[in-house]
């Protein structure tokens, strides 16, 4: 994969996405726990917005990587923008960013709609949605209402062919963690960011896609994760800090670091939280 460079020195790719747990804030402390140099096969199995993936690429760091998600219209978002971001953009600018177009789009149903204007509404309702959110509700409805902005919200054109450039050679899995890391074959790094422990069974707060990330998921995952060494695989994890993900990874390397949540609406409610960052075991050293 070529190394991302920018003639301008502004920091591309970064996300174009706003997603919750995005992890811009813990690049360092993540990339930190990886090995150091080009990792030959890098696997990401809850891409999110894909902060990770996308700084690593900045640093001209993958040489091949497999991203995945269980949210179908996220993945063909990332699809569309590997195939051509323009189109993309084209037909984000074309809808006004009001609020009747808001409703508008967000009652459009993206089964009627071309992978195109599919990937631009998730864009759409990302950028023009109230705190840039994309959750679902348990029926899998979108349900952010309108936000209001000072200016007009805009897709950054430069960042998004930055993006466009880092994903060429790229393969997409829609699907479960367990699909996505069946690609990672000897010698493969991954890395993990699953939804938090819930906070409660009912708790609507590790929710994405319509669906839940339970107690049961965590505990597969935990599972799949202590057997990446015996594949030859080496991985990372980040989870909430709580005495649950602290049991699930229990005798496995961990630190502990600390990460501002900016996503909470109420001031009074954001701040620092702990935040597990486990490891499959010792750093693979560069190879001589
Ligand atoms: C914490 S977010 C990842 C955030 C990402 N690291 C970023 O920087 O934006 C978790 C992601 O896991 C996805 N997800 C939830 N359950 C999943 C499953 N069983 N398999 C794969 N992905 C899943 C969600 O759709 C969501 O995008």
């Amino acid at each position: 994969m070529p190394t991302v460079r920018n003639s301008r020195e502004r920091v591309f790719p970064r996300p174009f996405l706003k997603w919750v747990g995005g992890k811009s804030e813990l690049l360092a402390e993540i990339i930190g726990e990886l090995p150091p140099g080009p990792l030959e096969l890098y696997v990401e199995p809850f891409l999110g917005g894909g902060a990770v993936f996308l700084e690593l690429a900045r640093l001209g760091r993958v040489r091949r990587a497999v991203l995945g998600d269980r949210n179908p219209e996220l993945v063909d978002t990332w699809r569309a923008v590997q195939a051509d971001p323009l189109p993309l953009i084209a037909a984000f600018d074309a809808w006004e960013k009001d609020e009747a177009t808001y409703y508008a789009v967000r009652a459009l149903d993206p089964r009627d709609l071309d992978v195109v204007q599919r990937a631009a509404r998730v864009l759409y309702l990302n950028r023009v949605g109230f705190n840039g959110l994309y959750r679902l509700n348990s029926k899998g409805g979108f349900n952010v209402p309108y936000g209001r902005h000072k200016s007009p919200p805009r897709i950054d054109r430069d960042n998004l062919l930055a993006v466009h450039r880092a994903l060429q050679g790229v393969t997409f899995v829609e699907g479960d963690f367990d699909d996505v890391l069946a690609h990672a074959t000897p010698g493969a790094t991954v890395y993990c960011d699953p939804p938090y422990w819930p906070v409660s069974e009912t708790s609507s707060f590790a929710c994405y896609d319509g669906t839940v990330f339970r107690r049961a998921e965590q505990e597969r995952l935990a599972a799949t994760f202590r057997g990446l060494p015996a594949r030859g695989v080496y991985g990372v994890l980040s989870n909430a800090d709580v005495p649950d993900t602290q049991a699930l990874y229990e005798g496995l390397p961990f630190r502990t670091v600390w990460c501002r949540r900016s996503i909470n609406s109420r001031t009074d409610r954001r701040g620092h939280v702990a935040e597990l960052v486990v490891r499959t075991g010792p750093k693979p050293r560069v190879p001589d």
